[in-house]
């Protein structure tokens, strides 16, 4: 029977790995037996001890910078299993605005890196998933698509494009042994949401959850997980929200 979570040995490529819910989701990977490789443009805030995780750099909104990414992996362990395009301008987007305020620069670079990075990123590992016969790919979307957040226009977006993207590829490349699907997470709380939100407007959201608790990367972690594993391999194009039941799909 397979298992639940992504199988031990499986390579998996985390965008955005560097902190926050891409550390976890890297973390959680390696424990079960994954060997991560944790992609970022930014040096790691963190440490993975005995696990199998390696730190790279990428640039997702950067066509080159994702091939010598994919390259450097292929050398290194020859092949990629999965694929989590976790990367994005979140913290950096900064105080949420009306949307009449956004300037085409906030725009343009929102949706270069959250949306074309996810595009670039299922382009690049494309031709290795194919080679192998089998690939996983998990983006990560956003619940704010499906709640309708106000004041962050270019971001919630952005993320409705990488559901929109998540279903018309898993349509192209189920043939090729290819899933992808997208995981929509609810207001996780991590150094980010903490710098965009105040305490008044997280526990606002936790109690209104049908799980009336606060949201941590780790809930995030075995879902993705699954995500990876050959047992999901019939759940494709699918987007995932997951946040305690607040917003139903
Ligand atoms: N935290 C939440 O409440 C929440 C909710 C829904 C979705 N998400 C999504 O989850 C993901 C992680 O969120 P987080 O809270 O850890 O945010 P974060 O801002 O702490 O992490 C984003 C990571 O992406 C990296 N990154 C940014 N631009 C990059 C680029 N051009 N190339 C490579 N890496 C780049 C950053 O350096 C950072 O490590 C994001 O996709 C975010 O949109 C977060």
């Amino acid at each position: 029977m397979d298992q639940a979570g992504v199988e031990p040995g499986t390579v998996v490529v985390v965008t955005g790995g560097a902190r926050g819910i891409g550390a976890e989701l890297s973390r959680h990977l390696a424990a079960e037996g994954a060997v991560v490789v944790a992609a970022d443009v930014v040096d790691p805030e963190w440490d993975a001890g005995d696990l199998a995780v390696t730190h790279e750099r990428v640039d997702v909104s950067d066509e080159a910078s994702w091939q010598r990414l994919v390259d450097a992996v292929v050398d290194r362990h020859g092949r990629i299993g999965a694929l989590v395009n976790n990367a994005a301008i979140y913290q950096g987007l900064g105080a949420k605005r009306h949307f009449t305020e956004l300037t085409v620069e906030e725009w343009d670079r929102v949706l270069a890196v959250n949306t074309r990075g996810v595009w670039l990123g299922m382009r690049a590992v494309h031709p290795v998933m194919k080679a192998q016969g089998w690939g996983r790919v998990v983006n990560i979307a956003s619940s704010t698509v499906h709640m309708g957040v106000p004041h962050f226009a270019h971001y919630t977006a952005s993320k409705g494009a990488v559901i929109a993207l998540t279903r018309s590829i898993a349509r192209e490349v189920g043939q090729d042994g290819i899933t992808v699907n997208a995981i929509a997470p609810g207001l996780v709380e991590t150094e980010a949401t903490r710098s965009l939100n105040d305490d008044e407007y997280l526990a606002a959201a936790a109690v209104r959850r049908a799980i009336p608790r606060a949201q941590e990367p780790g809930d995030l972690a075995p879902v993705v997980s699954f995500l990876c594993s050959r047992g999901s391999g019939f759940v494709t194009g699918q987007t995932l929200i997951v946040d305690g039941g607040l917003a139903f799909s």
